[in-house]
């Protein structure tokens, strides 16, 4: 049976950025530069759920390291215009930080104002260290200053789906990331 036929998300995408097999490829050589990067330390993980579910499952894997983990949710606002366009923190740590080697992961780098907020948020609670990792990154977006430690892959300023990636919350399980058709993309503002 053909692939589109068994995942009939894929139907629903204009362009496939990057395909399921670069992804498990790059995941990979992440997950081996993020070990080279703490050698035999402990790694606290903090993921920011739910778009980074799926590439933090898939690239702790991929690092023998000692690992302990934490998610925290974030609520972005989407539209600039809002009075609320700072991102709100709705689920916080559960793991105690401070003193520990913390990795932050996040699906995407967009404007930069996500990470600003939670790394602000976690460097006040005193880790031995903060190195962050996301797997896309859309540099010509940024608002705030702000690069990642560790990157999967630079992607254009286009509205993504897939791997953990959401519109209105769907999408999340196709196996790549891809441009959703433009009359998918309604309304415009991201949820
Ligand atoms: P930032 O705060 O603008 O950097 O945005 C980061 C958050 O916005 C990510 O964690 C995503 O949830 C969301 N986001 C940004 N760009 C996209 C996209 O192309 N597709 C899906 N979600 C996105
Ligand atoms: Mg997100």
């Amino acid at each position: 049976m053909p692939k589109a036929t068994s995942f009939p998300l894929h139907a629903d995408l204009e362009t496939v950025l990057v395909s399921e097999t670069e992804i498990k490829k790059r995941v990979k050589k992440l997950g081996a530069e993020i070990a080279a990067s703490y050698g035999n330390e402990e790694i606290t993980v903090v993921s920011i759920i739910n778009g980074a579910i799926l590439f933090t499952a898939d690239l702790l894997r991929e690092i023998p390291n000692p690992i302990r983990l934490d998610c925290i949710r974030i609520a972005s606002y989407r539209n600039d215009t809002k009075s609320h366009g700072k991102p709100q923190l709705l689920q916080s740590l559960t793991l105690d930080i401070s003193n520990r080697h913390v990795l932050l992961i996040d699906d995407i780098l967009d404007t930069g104002k996500t990470f600003s907020v939670v790394v602000d948020m976690i460097r006040k609670l005193n880790p031995a260290s903060l190195r962050t990792c996301v797997l896309l990154d859309k540099r010509g977006r940024r608002e705030v200053e702000f690069e990642a430690d560790f990157v999967g892959f630079q992607i254009p300023d286009k509205f993504v789906v897939g791997y953990g990636l959401d519109f209105a919350e769907r999408y999340r399980n196709l196996p790549c990331i891809g441009v959703l058709k433009p009359n998918l993309q309604n309304p415009p503002e991201w949820a």
